[in-house]
């Protein structure tokens, strides 16, 4: 079996930041400690002056394939992941077809058994016919239910109360929600089009998509997770009010209902739609400085649990539509970590926490089975990091299929040079090892 040492590097894991070396031998790591003696034949890479993290396990992400590969493909966005740091996502169903049904979540992971480039976990599409396919799931192999609280890309509103009970009532798995309520954006968008005719500008957005309808919606989830005992999991939160839903006296691990916060929500406000336009048309909505403020400070304070991309790509043909034709989305794994440790630099969060959020607590919350923390014995998913280097984002580099991003002319401070999956480089300077080293993720349940 092949081996790698790993040496010198600042390891961030845990809560702590220490040099040691790490020993990787096959997939998984074999032991962390200070100098390492190792034979010959093992690999050596120097990581002086470097850090190391565990891969990012990205718990919203849209890769669009079946039936929506004008956008982008399983094997297209697994590699900008990989260039981002990210070893793990969990995709989500609003493909076409859906992952509504058991034969759909089983071809796709066929399809991404044969082409993802990073490891893989599918997400079930709850809708408003399909019990009896969510209670046949095989949880060590699903890691959660999504249910669209609100529309969003691909029609997958679940809007019938009774049903929504039932689904809470009797699954066992996490049920990860898009919270946004229908009814309060109809009314505003109705509101907005009588006072701009068909020409809404985009700075309407998240007064259409309001704060009112988030927290309504939320907090209408959260109470009926209250009441049936359910495990909640609310995705992408935009508004400081959602906040005071959620608790931080207990550990992650005790919480039954927990909170995703994603990196858009936290690097733009609504000054930047003048600049950006429905380049960072997302729903939810991106809100004002007082909402992104308070995310960061409900992340640093515990009460938002989890640091994700939702990355979501539409050609950019789609997204230069107006207002109401562009879709919501775009695309974000390949620069959210650079995002996130620049804010680091800027000393809104420690990098110690990004760790916790971004990597620890998708394990832990959704029981993802070996990974998430550098541990002897788990896989060997890891990135080394440049955190003083400088770059600027440019069309050229993008990995993305649909080859534009948000954040397009944003300098970064801090670089991923290299990422290894399952113990084989994967990634390295601008390169994808064109060996997939990727597996399916499995659910220690
Ligand atoms: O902005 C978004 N785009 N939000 C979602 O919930 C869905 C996503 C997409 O799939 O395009």
């Amino acid at each position: 079996m092949k081996g790698l040492k790993i040496s010198n590097a600042k390891i961030v894991n845990e809560g702590t930041i220490e040099q040691k070396d790490i020993l990787i031998i096959g997939n998984r790591i074999s032991k962390i400690g200070n100098h390492l003696e190792v034979s010959e034949d093992i690999e050596v890479f120097d990581a002086s002056g470097k850090y190391i993290i565990p891969g990012l396990i990205d718990d919203q992400v849209h890769f669009r394939e079946p039936g929506l590969t004008h956008k982008a493909t399983i094997e297209s966005e697994s590699k900008a992941a990989l260039a981002g740091g990210i070893t793990s996502f969990l995709e989500m169903p609003n493909t076409n077809p859906q992952t509504t049904t058991l034969e759909e979540w089983e071809a796709k992971n066929e399809r991404a058994a044969q082409t993802s480039y990073a490891n893989y976990g599918f997400m079930f599409g709850g809708t408003n016919d399909n019990l009896d396919q969510i209670l046949a799931l095989d949880s060590k192999r699903v890691p959660a239910l999504k249910l669209f609280l609100g529309s969003s890309t691909g029609n997958m509103l679940v809007d019938d109360p009774d049903v929504l009970r039932n689904i809470f009532r009797n699954t066992n798995l996490v049920i990860a929600v898009h919270c946004e309520d229908e009814a309060t954006i109809k009314e505003n968008l109705k509101l907005a089009q009588s006072q701009y005719g068909e020409a809404i500008p985009i700075d309407q957005h998240p007064i259409i998509r309001s704060h009112e309808a988030c927290y309504l919606s939320s907090s209408k989830a959260i109470e009926l997770a209250k009441e049936t005992g359910a495990r909640l999991h609310v995705f992408h939160l935009s508004t400081a009010k959602e906040l005071s839903l959620f608790q931080n006296d207990i550990p992650l691990k005790e919480k039954k209902i927990t909170a995703e916060v994603c990196v858009h929500h936290l690097w733009f406000n609504d000054t930047d739609y003048k600049k950006k336009g429905t380049h960072i048309k997302w729903n939810p909505a991106i809100k004002t400085q007082n909402d992104q403020e308070a995310l960061w400070e409900g992340l640093n304070s515990d009460l938002l649990d989890v640091l994700a991309t939702d990355h979501a790509p539409h050609t950019l043909e789609e997204k230069s539509n107006p207002y109401n034709a562009a879709p919501s989305g775009g695309p974000l794994v390949q620069h959210a970590l650079s995002a996130l440790l620049t804010a680091y630099h800027q000393k809104r969060i420690s990098l110690e926490k990004i760790i916790e959020k971004a990597c620890h607590n998708p394990a832990l919350l959704f029981d993802v089975k070996d990974r998430g923390y550098l541990r002897e014995g788990y896989f060997a998913d890891m990135v080394v990091l440049d955190l003083d280097r400088e770059y600027e984002v440019k069309k050229e580099d993008l990995l993305y299929q649909c080859g534009w991003s948000p954040f397009e002319g944003t300098t970064f401070k801090g670089v991923v040079e290299k990422t290894l999956l399952n113990g084989q480089w994967a990634y390295d300077q601008g390169k994808v090892n064109p060996k997939s080293a990727a597996m399916a993720l499995t659910f220690d349940r």
